[in-house]
Parts: structure tokens; sequence; C-alpha cells
């Protein structure tokens, strides 16, 4: 995606939605109450012109550059081929080739949790900037994308949309099954999150169609009192000898944005290796006392209750 890809087009009157059209994103006139709406506009309208200028900043950058030997990691695992080059997709998707689909050719989807609020965060906002060229580099189309973070605000999650991406309305924890490739984009999220993504796909078949982004298993290996691991944090800790991690490269311009992130894959000859009882009857995760947890959860499945943890 060249910066020239990506151009914001104003229609004259009441400019409302930007959609992202192939390699264009155009703002696109819909029927909205035009009084109520044009500040809202301009306020998406600037937004995203700073998530593009932030794009072009980090494709440019030296970081952009040396995370394209980790993303090999990313594509050998979504059985995508390297540079991007999906023309292998298009005939695997269009021959319905059943062979094909055991292989796992076909587009991989995408779930982003806890971005932050990016409008207000730089940190956040490099983050977004990160995913939408890594989306667009491992050719994951945007609609096959979804993110949640409970802070969005009405502004962040319109922009979303505008942007292609699909917004989750219910907070799921994590708790998301997945029975195709998967990334899962979590920067610097609390361990809970990744633990019970971990839980919700706690068999062979489901791990292994798992590539997660996110804080590096190792350092909370190397950080956590193993007995709060062992207690409280169980799949990331049974999970300890089966996962491969790379981390992203250091950057001294991108340290805050991407410290100790790693991507991580599950290789099924290796998940086949843990003893049958590892995966007998995986029990839900509770952390009710727990310390320093930092989730948000499920209001409606907490009693009507926000809980909010050490946010
Ligand atoms: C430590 S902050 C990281 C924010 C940002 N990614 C960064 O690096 O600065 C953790 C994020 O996880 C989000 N979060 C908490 N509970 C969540 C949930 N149930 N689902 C998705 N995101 C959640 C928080 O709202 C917060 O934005």
């Amino acid at each position: 995606m060249e910066g020239t890809d990506w151009q914001v087009v104003k229609k004259k009157k009441a400019a409302k939605k930007m959609v992202r059209s192939n390699e264009t994103c155009v703002l696109k006139v819909e029927m909205c109450p035009v009084l109520q709406l044009s500040d809202s506009v301009q306020e998406q309208h600037n937004l995203i012109q700073r998530i593009y200028s932030t794009m072009e900043n980090v494709k440019q950058s030296e970081f952009w550059c040396s995370c394209q030997e980790c993303f090999s990691a990313c594509l050998h695992k979504l059985a995508l081929p390297p540079d991007g080059d999906d023309s292998g997709i298009h005939e695997m998707e269009s021959s319905n080739n059943a062979e094909g689909k055991q292989k796992g050719l076909l587009r991989p989807d995408c779930v982003c949790y806890g971005l932050g609020n990016f409008s207000s965060c730089v940190i956040s906002r490099h983050q977004l900037a990160f995913l939408l060229l890594f989306l667009d580099q491992l050719k994951i189309p945007t609609d096959q994308t979804c993110v949640f973070d409970p802070v969005f605000t009405a502004l962040e999650k319109s922009v979303l949309q505008n942007l292609g991406l699909t917004v989750i309305f219910e907070n799921e924890e994590g708790k998301r099954t997945v029975c195709k490739p998967t990334v899962f984009y979590m920067p610097h999220c609390g361990k809970a999150l990744y633990n019970n993504l971990l839980w919700s796909n706690w068999t062979q078949e489901a791990l292994s169609n798992i590539v997660l982004i996110g804080n590096s298993f190792k350092g909370i290996e190397e950080r956590l009192f193993s007995r709060i691991l062992l207690k409280h944090y169980t799949y990331i800790n049974k999970c300890l000898p089966v996962v491969e991690e790379a981390s992203l490269p250091e950057s001294h311009q991108y340290n805050d944005v991407f410290n100790d992130t790693s991507i991580h894959i599950f290789p099924v000859h290796k998940l086949r290796t843990l003893p049958t009882e590892v995966w007998q009857l995986p029990e839900a995760p509770q952390y009710q006392d727990c310390e320093d947890l930092e989730i948000i959860e499920n209001s409606k499945a907490n009693n009507n209750s926000l809980d909010i943890r050490n946010i």
C-alpha cells in the first residue's frame, strides 16, 4: 500500500462515512441528520488523517522494515505465500479445493483486543497504524478483522468502522473460539485476556490455528511469581512448553509502543507432545482473589455490575 493509495474525498454536503474499497478510502454520503453530524464527521476526518499519517511514518521506519522477517513466521503459520502474493489463495478459494481448505489456504481472520483510546493516546494510535499496515501486508481483508476495547469512544468506534473494520459490541473477555487460522492482535493486554483466549481454544486444533501478537509469554514467565502463574494464569502456564515466540524487533523510536511484544504460535507437532490429561475438562478461569488483574469484565456476565479492575 503506497501513501497515494489512501485518500480522503469529502463529498459536497454531508460527507458521513469512511469506507475502504479495494485500495482507496473514500468518504461516503449517507442519510444522517446533517445538523448533528457535521462536527463529528470533521472529527472522524481529522482522526483518520492522523491515523494515515502515523501509518506513513511507521511504514517508512527501520522498525517496520525489520518486522518483515518476523512476519515470515506468521505467513508460514497462516499458510500464506511470502510477500503477500495471494494468487495461490485466489486459486484455492475459487476451486473450492477441499485439500486446500484443510491446509488453511483461505484468508485468515484477525481479532484485535485492547488497543486503547487511539484518539487520545499516541501509543494506541501507533498500534492501530501497525495493525492496518499488517493487514495490508498479509492481505487480510479489513472486513474479516474484528476489534474491541471496552474503553472505545463513540468517535473511535465510528472511525474503526469507517476504516472497514468490524467493531465487536459485546465484551467477550477475550473468550473467542476459532475454527480457522486467526491472528489475535492484543498489544500490551492484561494476562487474564491472554489466559481467557487460550482457555477458549484449549484444543490442539484450535490452538494450532492461532497466531497471537501480544506480550511475550517468556517475559510473563520470567517476571511473574510461579505460584501466581500456576494459580491464576493456568493456560498461559500450560502452554509454555509448546509455544514458540519471536519478539518484534527492538526499536528506540517505538519502544513504548511495541516493547515486550512477540508473535506467538502453537505448532501442532509440539501440542501433540503434551500429556492427554492437559486437555481434559479445561476449567474456566476464575480470578476472584487475583491481585493486579488487568481486565474489564463483561457486566452482563457478572451480575450487571461493571467490573473494572486495575485499568
Ligand atoms: C495496558 S492497556 C494497553 C493499551 C494499549 N494497547 C497500550 O499499549 O497502551 C490494556 C487495554 O486492555 C483493554 N481491555 C481490558 N479489558 C478488556 C476486554 N475485556 N476486552 C478487550 N480489551 C480489554 C483496556 O481497556 C486497555 O485499553
